[in-house]
């Protein structure tokens, strides 16, 4: 197995302090998506010498970091997200936000602090690699927002990237343990409203009426054939209907019944096939009881595609550096991430990094109690260097 370019028992011994800092600070101090204005401040403090540069975009929030390297070359990106949620922590977090109901519970803090981590290794090496770096930061992602302002700012414009990195902590990984796909990593999401029309009446007369809410039932359970039926088992697909509103009293058939969901699907044509079948089986089966049905869809972000070139790479770097053994590939997640707007712009790979300690409870993605610990840190942060050197000098000999 080829050599790795850095030892990670080297990088914990520089980075493990000033990355468990930076964390702490933005941990304690989290901010809504699209109001990460301090989280940018903090950022921004910490890269505001040389050989950093920080790159005058148009943003109220966010920023992109542009580290040179020894000559003209590539250029790779490593994109960090940057929000919290309305989340109240749990008290014997060993950490605590101070800003009472928003906390870091999805784990973004770390993500910010393995990018900066990322810059400093590749800021201290910069003798290792032509063409340059970017970091960035991205806010908003929570609620879908976030890419596409950078992008609209001329991100991709502006510095156009070879590739870019990104990641996520996984909960549900053992801690130290990455996993690399190629292919399809998250899911497109599509959120969709139904209004299913009838025409109310005596519900002890219900000849008399046309009947949503058996309507509604009828269409709740043919919906769920879109994703058994109409996806291609191979692939992931979930079909959720999340919210059904209708009716105010026990007597009384209403005229309407709304009902709410989300669509997610990893590949182009499967979501197209599945939306066709959704608006027939919706449509055919209000009508088949005498309803009428309206939707509207919400189209959203796309799938996160990992480029296979890319992805083979940076595995490749990861086994390097951690051995085969803590390499693995997880299952497609259903859960959506605008990470997939700049993956559609340049070829990407999105990682998950493993946070489960052996022998303790595992709390999930969101929840007050998810904490992982700064162990992880140095590790998150090497893995994003190492994959980022693997692929600014993919074409040429290293010499080690
Ligand atoms: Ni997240």
């Amino acid at each position: 197995m080829e050599r790795s370019f850095f030892s990670l028992g080297e990088t914990e011994r520089v980075l493990a302090e000033p990355l468990a800092a930076l964390r702490h600070e933005l941990h304690e101090h989290p901010e809504r998506s699209g109001q990460e204005r301090e989280t940018t401040e903090r950022l921004r403090a910490r890269f505001n010498q040389a050989p950093f540069e920080i790159l005058p975009l148009p943003l109220t929030t966010g920023l992109a970091v542009r580290i040179p390297g020894k000559g003209p070359g590539k250029r790779v990106a490593i994109r960090a997200d940057m929000d919290a949620l309305p989340v109240a922590e749990w008290e014997q977090n060993p950490i605590r936000s101070q800003n009472d109901g928003v906390m870091h519970a999805c784990g973004h803090d770390m993500h910010m602090a393995f990018v900066y981590g990322a810059g400093l290794l590749l800021s201290r090496n910069r003798d290792r690699f032509c063409g340059e770096v970017l970091l960035v930061f991205q806010p908003a992602e929570e609620i879908g927002e976030g890419a596409r302002q950078m992008l609209d700012a001329g991100l991709f414009e502006r510095y156009p990237v070879d590739h870019i990195l990104g990641g996520h902590v996984k909960p549900e990984l053992s801690a130290g343990r990455i996993s690399v796909r190629t292919g399809p990593v998250m899911a497109a999401l599509d959120g969709f409203f139904i209004e299913i029309l009838g025409q109310g009446g005596h519900g002890a007369c219900p000849h008399t009426c046309r009947d949503p809410i058996v309507a509604a039932a009828a269409t709740v359970l043919a919906l769920q054939t879109v994703a058994s039926r109409t996806s291609d088992p191979s692939l992931a697909c979930a079909l959720s209907v999340c919210r059904i509103q209708g009716g105010e009293t026990d007597n009384v058939i209403p005229d309407r019944v709304i009902l709410e969901g989300t669509m997610r699907t990893v590949d182009d044509d499967q979501r197209t096939a599945c939306l066709d079948r959704f608006r027939t089986v919706v449509e055919s089966t209000a009508a088949a009881m005498g309803c009428q049905a309206r939707i509207t869809f919400q189209r959203g972000m796309p799938p996160v595609v990992n480029d296979d070139r890319t992805a083979r790479i940076c595995r490749d770097r990861a086994r390097a550096l951690l051995g085969e053994d803590r390499i693995t590939a997880l299952p497609v997640d259903t859960i959506s991430e605008d990470f997939s707007l700049f993956a559609q712009r340049a070829p990407g790979c999105y990682i998950g990094i493993g946070t489960a300690r052996p022998g303790e409870n595992v709390y999930p993605l969101h929840s007050d109690r998810f904490c992982p610990g700064d162990e992880l840190l140095p590790l998150g942060a090497t893995v994003f260097a190492e994959m980022a050197l693997g692929l600014l000098n993919e074409d040429k000999e290293i010499g080690l």
